[in-house]
């Protein structure tokens, strides 16, 4: 469904990003608050449209009092240059000062109970809880006692007939960020030095697409989140994938699985199973299960991995990855063995 929210968004978007956009694989629902997948999404656009309808009503009355008054009281020909002046009225001044204190007291009790529902502090129950840290410029998902740590895409558990719940708990390594997915929830704030919590639910299995939305340096716009909605048995083998140590190299891969333990991306980056086993960079232990590499700067694919690797700086400027200054030979060495990393 295209509508205003996606519009805005798409257009936001290609200003933003100079690169081609991500090709989206079928069954992915693009960003709109106006499009709620969820109970914490439809209270944000019900209070949304209360509030548009009581201050679009309120603005309505005014404009057309003013227009009423700006062309049936016209100053005409012979009329006093100065109009009669009223001082005081009770029954006016009552209504001014009652009314819009009863509609500000409304539009108070109406935010706060949403505020309340969507605030949580404890999980809702079986929901399924990851610790999430905003990284200039991609997202680590960390699912505590499944042992996985991944980046840049969720997955969540979904069963038949009842809503998914996500329970997020929140940091930032480094600047403030902010964690958005209009269709499941609220926005929140990802700020060093505090933990915040966030509560999404999905009704129905897709893939959520949302964006950090706190400016947070060069490559904000291209600081992207999917939310892989499942259904059980499937999040259940993305799991089983997932607890696995990388696959042994085999003799084909071999020299680029030598290369990439030679060079100094093992400083940042985690192999499970291998000597690679820095911490300040996405864990590749099973980066070909993920549908973008870069947080959503490119779709994971042969061409854009290797051009990834090449010259990382070339799809998403001023990111932490440098140019390892591999040869165009020695990058398909490396890509191959990556291409392996299931
Ligand atoms: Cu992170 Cu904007």
């Amino acid at each position: 469904m295209v509508d205003l929210g996606s519009l805005i968004w798409h257009a936001s978007m290609s200003m933003l990003t100079t690169a081609a956009p991500v090709c989206e694989p079928a069954g992915t629902i693009q960003p709109s608050m106006f499009n709620p997948a969820g109970a914490p999404a439809a209270t944000i656009l019900g209070i949304t449209w209360l509030l548009f309808v009581i201050t679009g009503a309120i603005a309505i009355v005014v404009l057309s009092l003013i227009a009423y008054a700006a062309i049936r009281c016209r100053r005409k020909d012979g009329d006093d240059l100065e109009p009669a002046q009223v001082y005081g009225s009770n029954p006016i001044e009552l209504a001014w000062t009652v009314i819009p204190l009863l509609i500000v007291f409304l539009l108070f009790m109406i935010s706060a109970r949403g505020i309340f529902d969507l605030e949580r502090t404890t999980p809702p129950e079986g929901s399924l809880e990851v610790s999430v840290t905003g990284h200039r410029w991609w997202w680590e998902f960390d699912y505590g006692d499944l042992g996985i740590v991944t980046a840049g895409e969720l997955h969540v558990p979904i069963d038949d007939g009842k809503p998914a719940d996500l329970f997020l708990t929140l940091h930032s390594a480094d600047v403030a960020h902010s964690f958005w997915v209009p269709q499941l929830g609220g926005k929140m704030d990802v700020i060093p030095d505090r933990i915040n919590h966030l509560w999404l639910q999905a009704n129905a299995p897709a893939t959520y697409v949302g964006q950090c939305a706190e400016y947070c340096g060069t490559q904000h716009a291209k600081m992207l989140i999917r939310v892989v909605v499942e259904p059980r048995a499937d999040f259940e083998a993305w799991v089983a994938n997932q607890q696995k140590d990388a696959v042994a190299a085999d003799a084909a891969v071999k020299e680029g699985h030598d290369l990439f333990l030679r060079t100094s991306c093992i400083n940042c980056h985690t192999v499970r199973g291998t000597v690679a086993n820095g911490s300040f960079a996405p864990d590749l232990t099973h980066i070909m299960s993920r549908d973008t590499i870069g947080s959503g700067a490119a779709p994971n694919n042969p061409k854009t991995l290797r051009q990834w690797v090449f010259d990382p700086q070339n799809i998403k400027p001023g990111c932490d990855m440098p140019s390892m200054k591999l040869s165009r030979h020695e990058v398909d060495l490396v890509c191959a063995y990556l291409e392996t990393l299931k």
